[in-house]
């Protein structure tokens, strides 16, 4: 079964590497992962102010990761943090209080760069968030992809054959069970609630 992944990639810039990660993983799932990249660049500031009329950007934004049975992060690191641009659309999605469309959903975090901590520390901020977002992130495999430049893509555009292709290889895999067992679970207990409602209601009538 093929799931509706919504990628969110904290990288604004045309040869972003992380967005040639994201695009990478989902070459290789293609066919379990229906994989969308969401437009974060347009989104306005987060401003509580405009909850109550909230921005066309916003909507969509919000309509996007609501849609989607999970969301992967593909991440640089911005002086060992979370880049604005992506910590501004996580507020975004997150409100307003009660409604936030990361509820739930399973997710990864991979954080890609050129230097040899691989963005640890914005990777484990977004998983910081994840927390109070009430996202099931998917544990293992970590992914900081460090010393990832030019070089580590082919001209399809694909992380080469190597070291690092085996790990997110490994890690698309694990992504897609990921999301089979969080959904595959959820829809077990439900119909779990609904056989025990129904027993409990024979025995009304018994
Ligand atoms: C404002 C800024 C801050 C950066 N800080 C870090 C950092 O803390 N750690 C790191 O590994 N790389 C850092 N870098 C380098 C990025 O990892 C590198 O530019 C990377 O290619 C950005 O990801 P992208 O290719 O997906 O755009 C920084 C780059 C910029 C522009």
């Amino acid at each position: 079964m093929a799931y509706k992944i919504a990628i969110i990639v904290g990288s604004l810039r045309e040869g972003s590497l992380n967005r040639r990660v994201a695009r990478s993983i989902c070459a290789i799932r293609g066919d379990n992962l229906d994989c969308s990249m969401i437009e974060i660049g347009d989104l306005p500031l987060y401003n509580q102010d405009l909850d109550a009329n909230p921005p066309e950007q916003w909507r969509r934004f919000r309509r996007q990761i609501a849609e989607a049975d999970g969301v992967l992060f593909c991440s640089p690191e911005y002086n060992r943090g979370i880049p604005g641009v992506l910590k501004n659309a996580i507020d975004v999605g997150s409100r307003p209080y009660g409604q936030s469309v990361f509820d739930k959903k399973p997710g990864a975090i991979v954080t890609a760069s050129p230097g040899s901590i691989g963005g640890f520390g914005a990777n484990h901020q977004i998983r910081q968030a994840a927390v109070f977002l009430n996202m099931p992130i998917m544990q293992q495999p970590e992914a900081y992809l460090g010393h990832v430049s030019d070089d580590s893509f082919g001209e399809d555009g694909c992380i080469k054959e190597g070291p690092l292709r085996d790990l997110i290889t490994g890690l698309a895999h694990a992504f897609h069970d990921w999301v089979h067992m969080i959904h595959e679970s959820r829809r077990l207990l439900a119909e779990d609630s609904a056989h025990a409602a129904q027993a409990a209601k024979a025995k009304e009538h018994a």
